[in-house]
Formats: C-alpha cells, sequence, structure tokens
C-alpha cells in the first residue's frame, strides 16, 4: 500500500506565513500533479483552512481532534476546492490536547489509513502536543523564516527531531515575508540573503529562493465574499505567484526522490512492534499452566472462570491461574487459621476477594533454618506498595517434604526447580475477574511486572537494612 508523504510546516514564531504557505502550496502542489491527492490539515485553530477550501457553509461533524482518537483520517477528509482535500479544524483542539500524550500517535493513525499522495500539515506557533506529532510524521518540515529570531526558534525543531532520533535533514528553512524593497550594503544586498546565509551557517538546508512580501498577497484574506482566495487564483500578476511555483517544483521533486516514506517506516515499526509483543504474549500463553495451580482444574475452553487469581513466581518459571476458591481456602487457612469445613467467616472470604481486586498479593518463602521456614504474605497497592502482611511459620521436618507442609508452601515447591528450596522464593498473585487470560495481555501484564520489579527493590532494600543490623 502507497502510504502518503508528510509535509509538516512549523515555526515556533508566529505571523511568519505558515498558513499562507501550507494552504497555498496545497494548491499548486495539486496543479502539477492533478491526479495525485493532497490532504490538508491545520492544528492552528484560525479556521483558514475551511474558509479556504470549504465547498459549503454546511458543518460538518469531522474534524482534526478525531486524528487523536481511534478514527480513520481517510473518513475524516472532505473533499475541498481546488482539487484539495482537507480535514475541517477544530475548535476545542487546545482543550483536547490535555488528554494526548506521545509523539506517535499521528504518525501511527496514517501509517494505518487507507490515505495516499500528500498530506501538508499546517501547525500553531508553539511546539505543543499537536505540533510535536506533526514533526514526528513529517518527511519534510518546511520551516517559514522571516527574521533573525525566527532562524533561532528554528533550534528548538532541530532538538526535538535530534530527540526523536530523527534526522535534522528532514528539516528545510525558507525565507518568507521578504521586503524586497529594503537593499544593504556589502556582501548580502537583502534580507533573503542575510537569512540564507546565516541558515547555511547554522548549518541548516534552504529551499531554493523565498517568498516576498506582498500587499496583494496579504489582501487577499481580506474581501467581501468572506474567503480566503489562493495566490494562483487570484494573485497571478505577483512575484509570490512565481516564487510558490518554483517552491512547488521543488517540493514535488523531493516527493518524487524520496525512498521509503516516513510512514512506511513507521509502519514497518509498528509491524516489528506487534510481531514481538505477539510473540511474547504466545511465550506467556505457552508458560501458563494448563490448569489450576491448586486443583489441577482445567482452564475452560472459552477461558472464563467464574472468578480466578493470576500468579507467577520471580523468575517466571511458575506461571498460572488459581481458581478463587482455592486461592480463597489456601490463603485463608493458612494465613488466617480459618478451618476447612467450618464455613465460618464467609464475610472474610467477601472481604478478602473485594479488597483482592484493588490490589496484588505478594507471597515471600524464606528459610530460615533446616528446619524452619517463613511465608510472608502482603498485600500490595497497585502501584506495589506494601499496604498490610502477615508471617506464617512453619516448623517441619524435611522442608519441601510434599507429604506435609502448608499448601501455600506446595504452591512453592512447584514454583522451586529443585527439591531443595532456595533460599527465598516470591509468588505475586492479582485477581483476575472472569476472564484471567486478560492478564497476560500486554497491558496488564506491564503492570503487572513493573509492580513485582518495584516489590523486590523493595524486598531487597529491607533485606539489606536487616543484614546491615544483624552485623552491628
Ligand atoms: N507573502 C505574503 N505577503 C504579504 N502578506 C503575507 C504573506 N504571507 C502571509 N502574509 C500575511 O501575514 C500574516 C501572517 O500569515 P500567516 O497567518 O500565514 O502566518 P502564520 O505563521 O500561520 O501565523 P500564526 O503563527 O499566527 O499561525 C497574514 O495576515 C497573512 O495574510
Ligand atoms: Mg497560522
Amino acid at each position: 500500500m502507497a502510504r502518503p508523504y508528510v509535509i509538516t510546516i512549523a515555526s515556533e514564531k508566529g505571523g511568519v506565513g505558515k498558513t499562507t504557505l501550507a494552504t497555498n502550496l496545497a494548491i499548486y502542489l495539486k496543479g502539477l500533479a492533478e491526479d495525485l491527492p493532497v490532504t490538508l490539515f491545520s492544528f492552528d485553530n484560525h479556521f483558514t483552512v475551511d474558509q479556504m477550501f470549504a465547498l459549503s457553509k454546511k458543518p460538518v461533524s469531522n474534524h482534526v481532534g478525531q486524528l487523536f482518537t481511534e478514527s480513520d483520517p481517510a473518513e475524516l477528509v472532505s473533499a475541498g476546492q481546488y482539487g484539495v482535500q482537507f480535514i475541517p479544524s477544530c475548535r476545542q483542539l487546545f482543550e483536547r490536547q490535555n488528554h494526548l500524550q506521545g509523539v506517535n500517535h499521528l504518525a501511527e493513525t496514517l501509517s494505518r489509513s487507507t490515505l495516499q499522495g500528500l498530506v501538508i500539515i499546517d501547525t500553531s506557533p508553539i511546539l505543543d502536543i499537536y505540533t510535536r506529532n506533526a514533526l514526528y510524521a513529517a518527511d519534510r518540515v518546511i520551516v517559514p523564516i522571516k527574521d533573525a529570531p525566527s532562524l533561532e526558534n528554528c533550534r528548538n525543531l532541530a532538538d526535538f527531531l535530534t530527540e526523536q532520533s530523527l534526522s535534522k535533514a528532514t528539516l528545510r528553512l525558507l525565507p518568507c515575508l521578504i521586503d524586497t524593497r529594503i537593499h544593504f550594503d556589502g556582501p548580502f544586498k537583502n534580507s533573503y540573503q542575510l537569512l540564507k546565509a546565516y541558515a547555511i551557517n547554522r548549518g541548516y538546508k534552504c529551499f531554493e529562493g523565498y517568498i516576498a512580501k506582498s500587499p496583494k498577497v496579504e489582501s487577499l484574506a481580506t474581501n467581501p465574499q468572506g474567503k480566503i482566495l489562493p495566490i494562483l487564483t487570484h494573485g497571478r500578476s505577483t512575484d509570490v505567484h512565481l516564487q510558490f511555483m518554483h517552491l512547488a517544483r521543488q517540493v514535488y521533486l523531493d516527493y518524487l526522490q524520496h525512498g521509503p516514506t516516513r510512514m512506511t517506516i513507521v509502519a514497518d515499526q509498528l509491524y516489528n512492534l506487534e510481531t514481538l509483543l505477539e510473540r511474547e504474549r504466545r511465550q506467556r500463553t505457552a508458560k501458563l499452566h494448563p490448569g489450576c495451580l491448586c486443583c489441577d482444574n482445567s482452564l475452560p475452553e472459552d477461558g472464563i472462570w467464574p472468578g480466578a487469581y493470576f500468579l507467577e513466581d520471580s523468575d517466571g518459571r511458575l506461571s498460572g491461574f488459581i481458581e478463587e476458591n482455592c486461592f480463597l481456602d489456601m490463603v485463608l487457612q493458612d494465613c488466617y487459621g480459618e478451618q476447612k469445613g467450618r464455613g465460618a467467616a464467609d464475610s472474610l472470604r467477601e472481604l478478602f476477594a473485594e479488597s483482592a481486586e484493588r490490589s496484588y498479593l505478594l507471597l515471600q518463602h524464606r528459610v530460615i533454618s533446616d528446619d524452619q521456614s517463613q511465608i510472608d504474605f502482603y498485600r500490595l497497592d497497585q502501584h506495589g506498595e506494601k499496604i498490610s502482611g502477615r508471617t506464617l511459620l512453619i516448623k517441619q521436618r524435611g522442608l519441601f517434604n510434599r507429604q506435609r507442609g502448608s499448601r501455600l508452601l506446595q504452591l512453592f515447591q512447584k514454583s522451586a526447580a529443585s527439591e531443595h528450596p532456595p533460599e527465598r522464593q516470591l509468588l505475586l498473585a492479582h485477581r483476575t475477574g472472569n476472564q484471567p487470560l486478560a492478564m497476560i495481555e500486554q497491558q496488564a501484564y506491564l503492570q503487572w511486572q513493573t509492580v513485582f520489579s518495584r516489590i523486590r527493590v523493595d524486598l531487597a532494600a529491607e533485606s539489606e537494612t536487616e543484614q546491615a543490623d544483624a552485623n552491628t
């Protein structure tokens, strides 16, 4: 599938001509290659794109904000004037940005879409989450510069690309709003030559030529029709028309000569990541004990259990589920002294199950001496911080004698590689609800691993302190 080539117009300086450039470049490019789909949208909230391209005044519900939802960009696009298609602007874009994280969302969305041809993105003069997303997705970033400060501001864009391990060569500077009436003495005759020399000196690449400041072009934004008129149709007599033609040819040539587009690279990365995640998920599934770790009842084929706990040891040797009743019997009998068959403490079971939903349960087995071991039972919050705990002392001959010992101890026996128990073993359990397999999905398992790592670090620190205390 041919993926789109993305051109982002960005500058942290306001009023340098970004929107004028984005909108008119879209029209000139369409003029150069009639069959090439050209799609334009703006993360600016001035609605210039809509005023220039909308075929009717009828409001539409699609807007650029939806590029950050699960919507397919191809479905957000409206047919527009001059053959340019556009995604309507959004008034609440800035209120929405608080919900956004990550600079790769737009790139991933565009790389999955069926949108083709050229995508031109106009941005606001702030390096906010939308601009960052537009930069991250870009094959070409065009930065209009009109003076020394706007040139200095390019550094933030370049730094962002470097931070993201993207090439600075994506940037092309373009002197804009150049007042050609002003001439200097010395080697640089006008502000265009001066800006270009500054830019090259700082290691930036520039397009050939510039866009001049023209009263005619400025007037195209103000007219009785209440529309913003294009240079191609209403400013043909200006030098800016020729300058845009020259610019569009350079951009089009870049497009024709490009290697794999940014969207193709992002799509490949996504594919590799998804393949990797799927492989990891399969590995996790393969490791799962086939039935309940306690009673061996097998997991129903539809994967639905009335209630279950996911449990894994710290080195991933033991991994699987325990039916809710088995787990409660085991923990309540071993740690809370509830006696089997007495049916007492239904309320304790309910309470336990309810709080287990919001917490993680950690079991730690420690060998104290040849005939004594200890099981610590901790309830942890969602982040792995201890909330409460209790300790169970186990005194018996032959610690890992399978005939004897508590049921919790039997669980540790299953997790140990040999008959000899390691000095310290950890098991983490979490109540999974009735779809236990959801626990091995990426997000849930990642959270699980984070909690497990956190508590391991805490326990190691505690143990060091104990050791230090014992030595003094
Ligand atoms: N070549 C030009 N000649 C004269 N005026 C121009 C030219 N290009 C843009 N302008 C005018 O300059 C002003 C700023 O342009 P524009 O809105 O394109 O800048 P911008 O960088 O998008 O601004 P913002 O940062 O506010 O989004 C507008 O009034 C526009 O009509
Ligand atoms: Mg603008």
